[in-house]
Protein backbone atom coordinates (compact mmCIF):
# COMPACT_ATOMS: atom_id res chain seq x y z
CA UNK A 1 0.00 0.00 0.00
CA UNK A 2 1.43 3.27 -1.34
CA UNK A 3 -0.99 6.30 -0.88
CA UNK A 4 -3.54 6.26 1.73
CA UNK A 5 -6.46 9.09 1.90
CA UNK A 6 -7.98 10.25 5.48
CA UNK A 7 -10.77 12.22 5.50
CA UNK A 8 -11.43 13.78 9.02
CA UNK A 9 -8.48 15.46 10.55
CA UNK A 10 -9.93 15.53 14.41
CA UNK A 11 -8.59 13.65 17.27
CA UNK A 12 -8.71 10.23 15.23
CA UNK A 13 -7.97 11.39 12.18
CA UNK A 14 -4.78 13.01 13.16
CA UNK A 15 -3.96 9.81 15.05
CA UNK A 16 -4.67 7.08 12.00
CA UNK A 17 -2.77 9.53 9.74
CA UNK A 18 0.33 9.81 12.63
CA UNK A 19 0.64 5.99 12.20
CA UNK A 20 -0.11 5.45 8.67
CA UNK A 21 2.49 7.80 7.79
CA UNK A 22 5.30 6.72 10.09
CA UNK A 23 4.46 3.48 9.05
CA UNK A 24 6.18 4.45 5.35
CA UNK A 25 3.08 5.60 3.86
CA UNK A 26 2.08 8.84 1.62
CA UNK A 27 -1.11 10.28 3.42
CA UNK A 28 -3.52 12.72 1.64
CA UNK A 29 -5.37 13.98 4.69
CA UNK A 30 -8.97 16.20 4.26
CA UNK A 31 -11.30 17.93 6.18
CA UNK A 32 -14.21 20.07 5.68
CA UNK A 33 -11.47 22.63 4.39
CA UNK A 34 -7.43 23.32 4.03
CA UNK A 35 -7.24 24.78 6.82
CA UNK A 36 -9.03 22.27 8.88
CA UNK A 37 -6.78 19.54 7.16
CA UNK A 38 -3.41 21.43 7.74
CA UNK A 39 -4.39 22.00 11.08
CA UNK A 40 -4.66 18.24 11.83
CA UNK A 41 -1.24 17.67 10.14
CA UNK A 42 -0.29 20.47 12.77
CA UNK A 43 -1.52 17.91 15.47
CA UNK A 44 1.04 14.90 13.77
CA UNK A 45 3.49 17.55 14.00
CA UNK A 46 3.24 17.99 17.77
CA UNK A 47 2.65 14.59 18.38
CA UNK A 48 6.23 13.80 17.01
CA UNK A 49 8.09 16.55 18.63
CA UNK A 50 6.77 15.05 22.13
CA UNK A 51 7.73 11.84 20.68
CA UNK A 52 11.58 13.32 20.35
CA UNK A 53 11.64 14.95 23.61
CA UNK A 54 10.38 11.42 25.04
CA UNK A 55 13.50 9.90 23.13
CA UNK A 56 10.78 7.69 21.38
CA UNK A 57 11.89 9.16 17.98
CA UNK A 58 14.71 10.12 16.01
CA UNK A 59 14.38 13.80 15.60
CA UNK A 60 15.56 13.63 12.02
CA UNK A 61 12.79 11.36 11.59
CA UNK A 62 9.97 14.14 12.33
CA UNK A 63 10.36 15.92 8.78
CA UNK A 64 10.62 12.41 7.35
CA UNK A 65 7.24 11.43 8.20
CA UNK A 66 5.35 15.12 7.98
CA UNK A 67 6.41 15.42 3.87
CA UNK A 68 4.73 12.05 3.10
CA UNK A 69 1.71 14.19 4.88
CA UNK A 70 -0.77 16.59 2.10
CA UNK A 71 -3.16 18.32 3.39
CA UNK A 72 -5.55 18.16 0.65
CA UNK A 73 -8.57 21.15 -0.21
CA UNK A 74 -10.65 18.35 -2.25
CA UNK A 75 -11.25 14.72 -2.85
CA UNK A 76 -9.96 14.45 -6.20
CA UNK A 77 -6.14 13.71 -5.69
CA UNK A 78 -7.54 10.67 -3.97
CA UNK A 79 -8.14 9.04 -6.82
CA UNK A 80 -3.99 8.26 -6.05
CA UNK A 81 -5.20 5.95 -2.89
CA UNK A 82 -4.89 2.69 -2.42
CA UNK A 83 -7.46 2.92 0.61
CA UNK A 84 -9.79 5.50 1.72
CA UNK A 85 -10.31 5.97 5.62
CA UNK A 86 -13.09 8.21 6.71
CA UNK A 87 -12.72 9.39 10.50
CA UNK A 88 -15.15 12.22 10.37
CA UNK A 89 -17.99 12.73 13.21
CA UNK A 90 -20.20 10.16 13.98
CA UNK A 91 -22.86 10.92 12.26
CA UNK A 92 -24.23 8.84 9.77
CA UNK A 93 -25.35 11.67 7.36
CA UNK A 94 -22.32 13.51 7.45
CA UNK A 95 -20.18 9.98 6.26
CA UNK A 96 -22.96 9.31 4.22
CA UNK A 97 -22.33 12.43 2.28
CA UNK A 98 -18.61 11.80 2.33
CA UNK A 99 -18.97 8.58 0.56
CA UNK A 100 -21.35 9.91 -2.07
CA UNK A 101 -18.88 12.79 -2.65
CA UNK A 102 -15.12 10.25 -2.64
CA UNK A 103 -16.57 8.06 -4.61
CA UNK A 104 -16.43 9.60 -8.08
CA UNK A 105 -12.31 9.31 -6.88
CA UNK A 106 -12.39 5.59 -5.64
CA UNK A 107 -9.83 4.05 -7.70
CA UNK A 108 -10.93 1.04 -9.38
CA UNK A 109 -9.19 -1.44 -7.17
CA UNK A 110 -9.37 0.64 -4.10
CA UNK A 111 -10.85 0.25 -0.61
CA UNK A 112 -13.22 2.40 1.37
CA UNK A 113 -13.30 2.06 4.93
CA UNK A 114 -15.06 3.75 7.84
CA UNK A 115 -13.79 4.25 11.29
CA UNK A 116 -17.01 4.22 12.85
CA UNK A 117 -17.45 3.38 16.58
CA UNK A 118 -21.11 1.59 15.87
CA UNK A 119 -22.59 2.17 12.79
CA UNK A 120 -23.95 -0.69 10.75
CA UNK A 121 -21.01 -1.39 8.30
CA UNK A 122 -23.67 -2.84 6.15
CA UNK A 123 -26.43 -0.14 5.93
CA UNK A 124 -23.26 2.39 4.77
CA UNK A 125 -21.87 0.21 2.31
CA UNK A 126 -25.16 -0.07 0.48
CA UNK A 127 -24.78 3.75 -0.02
CA UNK A 128 -21.64 3.17 -2.03
CA UNK A 129 -21.31 1.39 -5.87
CA UNK A 130 -19.25 -0.96 -4.72
CA UNK A 131 -19.82 -3.12 -0.92
CA UNK A 132 -17.72 -5.60 -1.68
CA UNK A 133 -14.78 -2.78 -1.26
CA UNK A 134 -16.30 -1.16 1.75
CA UNK A 135 -15.30 -2.45 5.54
CA UNK A 136 -15.00 -1.15 8.99
CA UNK A 137 -11.65 -0.47 10.38
CA UNK A 138 -12.51 0.96 13.89
CA UNK A 139 -8.95 2.63 15.85
CA UNK A 140 -8.73 2.91 19.46
CA UNK A 141 -7.91 6.52 21.11
CA UNK A 142 -4.87 7.23 21.30
CA UNK A 143 -3.95 5.74 18.07
CA UNK A 144 -0.53 5.64 18.62
CA UNK A 145 -0.57 3.94 21.61
CA UNK A 146 -3.22 1.32 21.31
CA UNK A 147 -2.39 -2.05 19.96
CA UNK A 148 -5.95 -2.66 18.25
CA UNK A 149 -7.57 -2.26 15.18
CA UNK A 150 -11.15 -4.18 14.70
CA UNK A 151 -11.82 -4.92 11.28
CA UNK A 152 -15.89 -5.37 10.55
CA UNK A 153 -16.55 -6.99 7.38
CA UNK A 154 -20.26 -5.93 6.01
CA UNK A 155 -22.28 -8.46 4.83
CA UNK A 156 -21.17 -7.90 1.14
CA UNK A 157 -17.54 -7.01 2.18
CA UNK A 158 -15.21 -9.80 -0.11
CA UNK A 159 -12.48 -11.58 1.13
CA UNK A 160 -10.21 -10.10 -0.94
CA UNK A 161 -11.05 -6.87 1.35
CA UNK A 162 -10.86 -8.37 4.38
CA UNK A 163 -7.07 -9.81 4.01
CA UNK A 164 -5.61 -6.58 2.54
CA UNK A 165 -7.03 -4.72 5.28
CA UNK A 166 -5.38 -7.65 8.04
CA UNK A 167 -1.91 -7.01 5.89
CA UNK A 168 -2.72 -3.14 5.88
CA UNK A 169 -2.76 -3.65 10.34
CA UNK A 170 -0.11 -5.67 10.37
CA UNK A 171 1.72 -3.03 8.59
CA UNK A 172 1.14 -0.27 11.19
CA UNK A 173 1.87 -2.65 13.97
CA UNK A 174 -1.51 -2.86 15.51
CA UNK A 175 -3.08 -6.66 16.07
CA UNK A 176 -6.61 -7.15 14.64
CA UNK A 177 -10.07 -8.93 16.17
CA UNK A 178 -12.20 -9.31 13.14
CA UNK A 179 -15.72 -8.49 14.40
CA UNK A 180 -19.69 -9.31 12.69
CA UNK A 181 -21.13 -6.06 11.85
CA UNK A 182 -23.51 -5.92 15.63
CA UNK A 183 -23.93 -2.87 17.00
CA UNK A 184 -21.27 -1.62 18.73
CA UNK A 185 -18.98 -4.28 17.44
CA UNK A 186 -16.87 -6.28 20.33
CA UNK A 187 -15.19 -4.04 22.07
CA UNK A 188 -17.63 -0.76 21.89
CA UNK A 189 -20.09 -3.40 22.97
CA UNK A 190 -18.40 -4.26 26.32
CA UNK A 191 -17.09 -0.44 27.19
CA UNK A 192 -20.27 1.62 26.44
CA UNK A 193 -22.85 -0.36 28.80
CA UNK A 194 -19.79 -0.10 31.73
CA UNK A 195 -19.09 3.70 30.91
CA UNK A 196 -22.99 3.78 30.59
CA UNK A 197 -23.63 2.22 34.01
CA UNK A 198 -20.98 4.08 35.82
CA UNK A 199 -22.84 6.91 35.08
CA UNK A 200 -25.91 5.42 36.98
CA UNK A 201 -23.69 4.71 39.55
CA UNK A 202 -22.63 8.28 40.05
CA UNK A 203 -26.55 9.43 39.07
CA UNK A 204 -28.06 7.12 42.08
CA UNK A 205 -25.43 8.49 44.50
CA UNK A 206 -23.75 5.01 45.43
CA UNK A 207 -20.26 6.67 44.98
CA UNK A 208 -18.96 10.13 43.58
CA UNK A 209 -16.96 10.92 40.74
CA UNK A 210 -13.25 10.41 42.02
CA UNK A 211 -14.31 7.07 44.16
CA UNK A 212 -15.42 5.52 40.71
CA UNK A 213 -12.76 5.95 38.79
CA UNK A 214 -10.20 5.25 41.41
CA UNK A 215 -12.40 1.88 42.13
CA UNK A 216 -11.99 0.63 38.64
CA UNK A 217 -8.42 2.17 38.26
CA UNK A 218 -7.43 0.01 41.22
CA UNK A 219 -10.05 -2.34 41.56
CA UNK A 220 -9.85 -3.42 37.85
CA UNK A 221 -6.45 -2.12 36.89
CA UNK A 222 -7.77 0.23 34.15
CA UNK A 223 -5.55 2.84 33.34
CA UNK A 224 -8.50 5.00 33.47
CA UNK A 225 -11.52 5.07 35.07
CA UNK A 226 -14.78 4.83 33.28
CA UNK A 227 -15.72 8.44 33.70
CA UNK A 228 -12.27 10.03 33.15
CA UNK A 229 -12.74 7.55 29.82
CA UNK A 230 -15.89 9.08 28.92
CA UNK A 231 -14.40 12.41 29.04
CA UNK A 232 -11.41 10.89 27.28
CA UNK A 233 -13.64 9.54 24.42
CA UNK A 234 -16.42 12.54 24.48
CA UNK A 235 -19.97 12.27 26.20
CA UNK A 236 -21.37 12.94 22.83
CA UNK A 237 -19.73 10.31 21.68
CA UNK A 238 -20.30 7.54 24.20
CA UNK A 239 -24.05 8.92 24.29
CA UNK A 240 -24.48 8.24 20.36
CA UNK A 241 -23.04 4.97 20.95
CA UNK A 242 -25.20 3.85 23.78
CA UNK A 243 -28.04 5.03 21.76
CA UNK A 244 -27.22 3.12 18.94
CA UNK A 245 -27.26 -0.13 21.13
CA UNK A 246 -30.46 0.81 22.80
CA UNK A 247 -31.92 1.38 19.36
CA UNK A 248 -30.75 -1.09 16.88
CA UNK A 249 -31.19 -3.85 19.48
CA UNK A 250 -34.39 -2.80 21.28
CA UNK A 251 -33.07 -3.81 25.08
CA UNK A 252 -33.68 -1.94 28.18
CA UNK A 253 -30.18 -2.93 29.41
CA UNK A 254 -28.75 -0.31 26.98
CA UNK A 255 -30.46 2.48 28.15
CA UNK A 256 -28.67 5.49 28.20
CA UNK A 257 -28.10 6.72 31.62
CA UNK A 258 -30.21 10.27 32.67
CA UNK A 259 -27.06 12.28 33.52
CA UNK A 260 -25.26 11.39 30.50
CA UNK A 261 -28.13 12.81 28.83
CA UNK A 262 -27.77 15.53 30.77
CA UNK A 263 -24.35 16.28 30.66
CA UNK A 264 -24.49 16.54 26.70
CA UNK A 265 -27.11 18.37 27.12
CA UNK A 266 -25.16 21.07 28.69
CA UNK A 267 -22.88 20.84 26.33
CA UNK A 268 -20.16 19.06 29.09
CA UNK A 269 -18.71 17.07 26.14
CA UNK A 270 -15.62 15.83 28.44
CA UNK A 271 -12.04 17.51 27.37
CA UNK A 272 -12.24 18.42 24.33
CA UNK A 273 -14.96 21.36 25.47
CA UNK A 274 -12.86 21.84 28.88
CA UNK A 275 -15.45 20.24 31.06
CA UNK A 276 -17.21 16.85 31.36
CA UNK A 277 -17.40 14.77 34.41
CA UNK A 278 -14.31 16.75 35.36
CA UNK A 279 -13.29 20.40 35.16
CA UNK A 280 -10.09 20.67 32.78
CA UNK A 281 -9.81 24.57 33.30
CA UNK A 282 -7.48 24.58 35.80
CA UNK A 283 -3.46 22.25 36.52
CA UNK A 284 -5.58 19.34 37.53
CA UNK A 285 -9.10 17.64 36.41
CA UNK A 286 -11.60 18.54 39.12
CA UNK A 287 -15.06 16.63 39.57
CA UNK A 288 -17.74 18.60 38.52
CA UNK A 289 -20.12 16.91 40.89
N1 LIG B 1 -0.92 10.40 21.65
C1 LIG B 1 0.22 9.67 21.54
N2 LIG B 1 0.83 9.08 22.59
C2 LIG B 1 0.28 9.27 23.79
C3 LIG B 1 -0.88 10.02 23.99
C4 LIG B 1 -1.48 10.60 22.86
N3 LIG B 1 -2.60 11.32 22.94
N4 LIG B 1 -1.16 10.02 25.31
C5 LIG B 1 -0.21 9.30 25.90
N5 LIG B 1 0.65 8.83 24.99
C6 LIG B 1 1.79 7.93 25.23
C7 LIG B 1 2.90 8.63 25.96
O1 LIG B 1 3.80 9.24 25.08
C8 LIG B 1 3.53 7.47 26.72
O2 LIG B 1 4.41 6.77 25.86
P1 LIG B 1 5.73 6.04 26.44
O3 LIG B 1 5.26 5.12 27.54
O4 LIG B 1 6.25 5.32 25.24
O5 LIG B 1 6.61 7.14 26.93
C9 LIG B 1 2.37 6.55 27.03
O6 LIG B 1 1.35 6.87 26.07
C10 LIG B 1 1.85 6.76 28.42
O7 LIG B 1 1.51 8.12 28.54
P2 LIG B 1 1.55 8.96 29.88
O8 LIG B 1 2.61 8.40 30.79
O9 LIG B 1 1.61 10.41 29.55
O10 LIG B 1 0.13 8.80 30.48
P3 LIG B 1 -0.58 7.54 31.02
O11 LIG B 1 0.35 6.50 31.50
O12 LIG B 1 -1.59 8.12 31.92
O13 LIG B 1 -1.30 6.93 29.72
C11 LIG B 1 -3.09 6.69 28.21
C12 LIG B 1 -2.20 7.68 28.96
C13 LIG B 1 -2.24 5.89 27.21
C14 LIG B 1 -4.11 7.49 27.46
C15 LIG B 1 -3.71 5.68 29.26
O14 LIG B 1 -4.33 6.42 30.29
C16 LIG B 1 -4.71 4.75 28.65
O15 LIG B 1 -4.38 3.75 28.04
N6 LIG B 1 -6.01 5.08 28.84
C17 LIG B 1 -7.10 4.27 28.30
C18 LIG B 1 -7.29 4.62 26.85
C19 LIG B 1 -8.42 3.83 26.24
O16 LIG B 1 -9.09 3.02 26.85
N7 LIG B 1 -8.66 4.09 24.96
C20 LIG B 1 -9.76 3.47 24.24
C21 LIG B 1 -10.91 4.41 24.25
S1 LIG B 1 -12.29 3.70 23.44
C22 LIG B 1 -12.07 4.05 21.83
O17 LIG B 1 -11.15 4.72 21.42
C23 LIG B 1 -13.12 3.54 20.90
C24 LIG B 1 -14.02 4.63 20.43
O18 LIG B 1 -14.82 4.13 19.40
C25 LIG B 1 -14.93 5.13 21.53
Amino acid sequence: MKTVAVIGAGQMGAGITQVVAQAGITVLLSDIDLTSAERGKATVGKALERLVGRGKLDPAEVDIVLARIRPVADYAPMIEADLIIEAATEKEEVKRKIFAGVTPFLAPNAIMASNTSSIPITRMAASTPDPSRFIGLHFFNPVPVMGLIEVIPGLATSKDTVARMRVFAEHLRKQVVQCEDEPGFVVNRILLPMINEAVFVLGQGTGNILDIDKGCRLGLNHPMGPLELADFVGLDTCLGIVRVLYETTGDSKYRPAPLLVKYVEAGWLGRKTGRGFYDYSGDAPVPTR
